[in-house]
């Protein structure tokens, strides 16, 4: 296995998402104390949802403040508005941001709505973006069975930028399952979403992964060497990144 990436099982979900959201926690709360903001790396899927929900918690019942927070989120569908109920927009605003003090203006998902001609100069603004924000100190992932992070889906060359990618097949089925109430004509066969290289550029990557379905592709991505058909393999060349993954995604390692 790359000795780089640290690997932390966890007995359950739960317990993962409470080491993490006290890791965010801290850095909110050290950079408030020095009066700069926290900016976040952010996912959406079923992985990140127990996360969420335990930041919730240390906001209501802990005090913890977002006002010190900046968000990028990793991708959007291309053709969802952010009002509707299947963009990452909304889910984001339904499962954190609506439950926290975080100024809204300084959340930032990738827009699914400009027209064809101005998608590339929407992804290098969102480059651009988390530059002049001073860079993810955090950034949070879950990982497809094809390997992606993001919506980046193999192949993929470890140094893409923000961009407009098309949808796996089998990363349209999972989400048909998860999210389109099975009407897979419903799945947007496009998304715009962070490129490896741009995700590679955060401080620290924590990249989450329950249950035996996520087995294969994370064993994959450790034990294989870095390739562009598995773009999660691309994290064993950052020099800090952790697997944090329950007993059923740990295996196969
Ligand atoms: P999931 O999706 O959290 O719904 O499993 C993860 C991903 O596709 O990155």
């Amino acid at each position: 296995m790359n000795n780089k990436i640290v690997v932390k099982v966890y007995p359950d979900k739960e317990q993962a998402a409470k080491e993490i959201a006290a890791e965010i926690a801290a850095l909110i709360r050290a950079r408030a104390a020095e009066g700069r903001e926290a900016v976040l790396g952010l996912a959406t899927g079923s992985t990140p949802i127990v996360l969420y929900k335990e930041l919730i918690r240390l906001h209501k019942e802990e005090g913890l403040s977002f006002k010190n927070v900046t968000s990028f989120n990793l991708d959007e569908y291309y053709g969802l508005p952010g009002t509707h109920d299947q963009s990452y927009r909304y889910f984001m605003n339904t499962e954190l941001f609506d439950h926290v003090d975080i100024d809204k203006a300084k959340t930032h998902v990738p827009d699914g709505t400009v027209p064809a001609d101005k998608v590339g100069e929407m992804c290098a603004k969102y480059d651009a973006d988390i530059k002049a924000a001073g860079g993810i100190d955090i950034q949070i992932l879950g990982i497809g069975r094809t390997g992606h992070i993001g919506f980046n889906e193999p192949p993929c060359a470890a140094d893409t930028r923000t961009h407009q990618v098309k949808l796996n097949e089998l990363t349209i089925k999972d989400n048909a399952r998860l999210f389109f109430h099975d009407k897979i004509d419903e799945v947007p066969t496009s998304a715009v979403t962070m490129g490896v290289g741009t995700i590679l550029e955060s401080r620290k990557i924590i990249l989450l992964a329950w249950g035996d379905g996520k087995a294969d592709i994370v064993r994959k991505s450790l034990m294989d060497a870095p390739s562009e058909m598995c773009p999660a393999s691309w994290l064993q060349k950052h020099s800090d990144c952790v697997f944090a993954i329950d007993a059923a995604a740990a295996a196969r390692l």
